[in-house]
């Protein structure tokens, strides 16, 4: 079973491995069909917005593996499916660039002022260049602090480093030597990141460890002319004390593609110009969303065939999502 619409290749891999049933609805499944459609399915396919808990898992007695379409699992309560011998499987590193290249992109959008700029324009209201008009920061020889050096944590760093920036980092666990030479970048304590970065960007995984991690305290921590970035999960971010943040000077501005209630954004920044925001595109391009589809419908085909999955996620988030 697959809970939302996914690129073809995706279904044709899956349909190889067994009977397919997939949700095309333009809203998401209501409960009841999902529970129909999970009474008999080996397999599901899930999706961000997807919750997989005792729920879920109730109403799927023969379910073997729950299929995340997203790096990211803190939809899916993994201790349940462990009890019930279910395994899940996410889509680790098919997604890194894409979501680096957006995180690189938000990065000089709001050190740019770009949406303050194409809001102009399409306003209608009468502009001529001048030596004044929306100056921004220049990136160059900054500091790039980024909270979860993982796989798209480091590709954020090598586009960085390309555009001049110095890279900090704050993980659970030293990156490899050699990725840490090739960056010039170095570990620090959060404090210290949030304290010394010009630009702060969250690429770790949403867990109960980092809710709120960005909250009035550490955004009271980060310089006032620094930005912060999050194409990581919304509840990292108090959204509210960011808004706060934004509308008294604390910092300089911020950059999301992740929302604390999404699809919900807190009113408050939907009126500041300081903030740009996109909604949740971090991987979405024709590309990877294919290989996304792809690897969630290998490990479908692998777990269904009584082989082992090729991306099964852990008891324990690690820090590279
Ligand atoms: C992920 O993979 O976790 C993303 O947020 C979905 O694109």
């Amino acid at each position: 079973m697959v809970t939302g619409p996914i690129v073809d290749s995706g279904l044709v891999l899956l349909r190889e491995a067994g009977s397919v049933w997939s949700w095309d609805g333009e809203v998401p499944m209501p409960a009841d069909e999902r529970n129909t459609r999970l009474a008999d399915a080996r397999a599901a396919v899930t999706m961000i917005a997807d919750r997989v808990d005792h729920d879920f898992l109730d109403a799927a007695p023969h379910l073997q593996i729950v299929a995340n379409v997203a790096v990211g699992y803190d939809n899916i309560d993994v201790a349940a499916c462990r009890e019930r011998n279910v395994v899940v499987t996410n889509t680790p590193g098919v997604l890194a660039d894409a979501t680096a290249d957006l995180a690189m992109s938000l990065l000089l959008m709001i050190t740019r002022r770009l949406g303050e700029g194409e809001r102009l324009i399409r306003s209608g209201e009468p502009w001529k260049w001048n030596m004044f008009m929306l100056l921004g920061t220049s990136i160059r020889g900054r500091r790039l602090g980024i909270v979860g050096m993982g796989d798209i944590g480091t590709a954020l760093a090598d586009r960085a480093q390309a555009f001049g920036m110095e890279i900090v980092y704050h993980n659970r666990s030293e990156v490899d030597p050699a990725i840490a030479a090739r960056l010039g970048a170095e570990r620090v304590e959060l404090d210290e990141l949030l304290a010394t970065s010009d630009v702060v960007s969250l690429n770790c995984p949403y867990s109960d460890d980092t809710q709120h991690l960005i909250d009035a305290h550490a955004l009271a921590t980060m310089k006032p002319a620094a930005f912060l970035v999050n194409t990581a999960r919304g509840p990292i971010v108090d959204e509210a004390a960011l808004a706060g943040a934004l509308s008294a000077n604390i910092i300089a501005g911020a950059a999301l593609d992740v929302f604390e209630n999404e699809p919900e954004v807190h009113p408050a920044l939907l009126e500041l110009d300081n903030v740009v925001l996109v909604p949740h595109l971090g991987s979405a391009t024709v590309e990877t969303r294919g290989a996304m589809a792809d690897l969630a419908a290998r490990n479908v085909a692998a777990v269904l065939a009584g082989r082992p999955p090729i991306t099964p996620v852990g008891a324990t988030q690690p820090d590279d999502d």
